[in-house]
């Protein structure tokens, strides 16, 4: 099949670090990540809870919490810098050309706030519509999501729905103005799963009509594999492994990565051995080790492994990333 996409670059981050003020000083969360999406790509980024996934997301948008702040590294979306732009810039962006879908969605919907004014607001601010019209989109884009009756539920305040409503709309507000890049944020994680894959289904249907960019965050490698043509793993605040899609299947290489794909249940396994999980717990803030993040769970460690962090490098000159000594070293002697 030819190769139609093209390579334009719409998001680059390098060396992303955040960090966390606490009490025992700052803890390094986020630590020097390097991500980047394409013009029309859709990224997959996975990892246990707490690896940073949703930190680093929202210091894209300049939304970090308190006491958490960015403290190395850049992020460019259409060749602007996300961290120098103004204020102004930002919200314009915000919202406009970033679609974000939170992932709570109980705290980033307004709760005195009707659902149909929160979907308007964006259409309104950032591409210019009337209200008429912007309720017109409104309720064509709650039905897009799947929510019945969409015209009564403009009505509606937040707490009136349900948690899986909730989401929807997020989701719509998310691509009411046609954004470039959709930053989706466990976007289904409260959705029965028949209704998971439509919303996948969705996505997949809109990027191709909009020629959207897509960042899909999971714990669920399983429910995007359909959907992402490449997937950033993550552990412990950093990117360990990154590949197209299908290589990463094919393929998986950090031993992160094969634990969490050996992890993922099939139908023909035994009830009993679905769930082999990984043993032991990922590092907390400000305890990192000094080597690989993941050398005290790590099945192929070496005395390397607590001395150096391992850089993420191709392997055999591919696309496909890894950052781990055995395999890159492995990768040389093959
Ligand atoms: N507001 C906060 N105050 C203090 N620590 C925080 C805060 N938000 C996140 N953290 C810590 O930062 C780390 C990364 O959190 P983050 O929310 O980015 O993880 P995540 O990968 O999105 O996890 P999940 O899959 O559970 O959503 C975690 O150790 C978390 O405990
Ligand atoms: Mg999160």
């Amino acid at each position: 099949m030819m190769n139609t996409k093209s390579t334009e670059r719409l998001l680059d981050v390098r060396g992303l670090t955040v960090e966390i003020d606490g009490r025992n000083g700052p803890a390094v969360v986020v630590d020097g990540i390097d991500l980047h999406v394409d013009k029309g790509e859709t990224l997959g980024v996975v990892g246990e809870s707490g690896c940073g996934k949703s930190l680093t997301m929202l210091s894209l948008m300049r939304l970090l919490p308190n006491k958490i702040k960015v403290t190395k590294g850049s992020a460019t979306f259409d060749g602007r810098d996300l961290q120098t732009m103004s204020n102004g810039e930002l919200r314009k962006v915000r919202g406009g050309d970033i679609g974000f879908v939170f992932q709570d969605p109980m705290t980033s919907l307004n709760p005195v706030m009707r659902v149909g004014d929160q979907i308007c607001e964006p259409l309104i601010y950032h591409r210019g519509m009337k209200k008429a019209g912007a309720r017109a989109r409104a309720v064509e884009l709650l039905r897009l999501v799947g929510i019945p009756g969409p015209e009564e539920r403009l009505q509606a305040f937040p707490h009136e729905l349900s948690g899986g409503m909730r989401q929807r709309v997020m989701i719509a507000i998310g691509l009411a103005c046609n954004p470039k890049l959709l930053i989706a944020d466990e976007p289904t994680t409260a959705l029965d799963v028949t209704i998971q894959a439509q919303i996948v289904d969705l996505v997949k249907d809109l990027r191709a009509k909009l020629g959207m960019s897509v960042v899909w965050i999971t714990h669920d490698l399983a429910l995007i594999a359909g959907l992402v043509d490449r997937v950033a793993v993550l552990y412990a605040g950093t990117v360990v492994e990154d590949a197209p899609v299908d290589e990463l299947y094919a393929r998986p290489s950090h031993p992160y990565t094969r634990g969490l794909l050996s992890s993922i249940p099939k139908l023909s396994d035994p009830p009993a051995s679905r769930l082999s999980s990984i043993g032991g717990t990922p590092p907390e803030p400000g305890r990192r080790p000094k080597g690989c993040p993941f050398a005290p769970r790590c099945p192929l460690v070496e005395a390397v492994c607590h001395e150096k962090v391992p850089r993420l490098e191709p392997l055999s000159g591919s696309s496909h990333r890894a950052a781990c000594f055995v395999v890159q070293r492995m990768q040389e002697a093959a």
